[in-house]
């Protein structure tokens, strides 16, 4: 996005001139779904899509927040001490509710500012909007205030603001993948110990190709909390006979070996997606570094069969993006990626096939799903970060 553009759009906004302009990335997860909330790996990156802002402090104690994505809402202001969560005022609660989590953990607010927002990542399409803001959000006010928090920090913040102030049930990953993004490297994060490494994404001649199904995907209303709650009740249920915390600490033959105890076939299939995605995640980045970028590729597929299958969370339109995609000539590996439910998947994609599996893949989906699909190419970029500081 253009920054003088950035800067313009403040000044009609506000009538006056902004002071910085912040960048925060979404997400991409490349394996390792739905395995954050059970104590498993994940293995996501942060891209160059993402969440645009140009802010500018005030003298005095008011806070007003306009995005250019949500137009009709026009300027929502608040005071510093006023944090509580507030419906009518819609997407502003993302940034306020990490205002609201900087006081409680004793920090303060000695003036107010003015924030103009911009994103490209599409809306609802499980790209980690809602991360992307919440960690521009805790980094604006992190550099503007000089609070020195910990990067690590502000992503349990930006967490904290999901789960508890707007009430989504979500796992770390988000919020770790948009906060700890690396530019060309993707995260692997053992979500039970918080241990994390970088590996880089070297492709040769392929593009990640990300593709959005246009169908939204709203986790407050999806399966998304009746899946973690099927996952808790199978670790109850191991948990009678087992020592473990998370589904995440069992190999596959400990589960294989202990799954009688879950009783339904419905719970099993759950929690046999979440054990076995999890011990595919730490295959798949030994695949990555040893160059076998096939063998990265089958394992990108078997992760969305069984989420297909075992989790059922794919439903008819990633369905028929991702099988499409199997069958395109130069391509990797392909599945969903985030919740599911819709949203969005990724392809792995050899570059010089990159029109045509544009063509045809959008061609099959328009005619089995009625509308069209979106499709981006994935550049893995660094997390939040300031771009300009302009010179008073
Ligand atoms: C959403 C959540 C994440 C994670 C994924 C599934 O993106 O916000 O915490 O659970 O779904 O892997």
């Amino acid at each position: 996005m253009n920054t003088d553009k950035l800067l313009s759009d403040y000044k009609n906004i506000f009538n006056n001139n902004a002071e910085r302009l912040f960048f925060s990335p979404g997400r991409i997860n490349l394996i390792g779904e739905h395995t954050d909330y059970n104590g498993g790996n994940v293995f996501p990156c942060a891209i160059s899509l993402g969440t645009y802002a140009a802010f500018g402090s005030r003298d005095d104690n008011t806070v007003q927040m306009y995005s250019a994505n949500f137009p009709d809402q026009g300027i929502i202001s608040f005071q510093t001490n006023e944090l509580e969560f507030n419906k009518k005022d819609n997407w502003a609660n993302y940034p306020r509710g990490i205002m609201y989590y900087l006081v409680k953990h004793g920090y303060k607010f000695d003036h107010g500012f003015n924030l103009f927002i911009n994103g490209n990542l599409p809306d609802g399409a499980g790209l980690s909007s809602s991360a992307s803001i919440e960690l521009l959000m805790g980094t604006i006010l992190n550099t503007v205030f000089d609070f020195g928090i910990d990067q690590i920090d502000l992503v349990k913040m930006g967490q904290e603001d999901e789960n508890n102030y707007i009430g989504v049930n979500s796992g770390i990953m988000d919020q770790f993948a948009v906060g700890m993004g690396k530019k060309d490297q993707a995260i692997l994060l053992d979500t039970n110990t918080m241990d994390y490494q970088y590996a880089p994404v070297q492709l040769e001649n392929h593009v990640i190709v990300i593709m959005n199904t246009n169908k939204r995907r709203e986790l407050a209303d999806s399966k998304y909390n009746e899946r973690r709650s099927e996952c808790e009740k199978a670790l109850e249920r191991l948990q009678t006979k087992l020592d473990i915390k998370s589904l995440g600490d069992l190999t596959i033959d400990e589960f294989d070996q202990n799954s009688y105890l879950i009783n339904d076939d419905t719970l099993i299939r759950r929690a046999r997606h979440a054990v076995f995605e999890n011990q595919r995640t730490l295959k798949a980045i030994k695949k990555l570094k040893q160059n076998d970028l096939v063998g990265f590729g089958k394992l990108i597929n078997a992760s969305h069969i069984s989420l297909h299958y075992d989790y059922e969370v794919t439903g008819m339109e990633l369905d028929t993006l991702v099988e499409s995609a199997w069958r395109q000539p130069g391509v990797l590996g392909a599945r969903m990626t985030g919740a599911g439910f819709g949203g969005c998947a990724i392809a792995i994609v050899e570059k010089n096939q990159v029109e045509d599996f544009k063509q045809n893949v959008g061609e099959t989906y328009r005619n089995i799903v009625g509308y069209d699909a979106d499709f981006y190419i994935a550049e893995i970029s660094d997390g939040p970060k300031e771009l300009l500081k302009v010179a008073k």
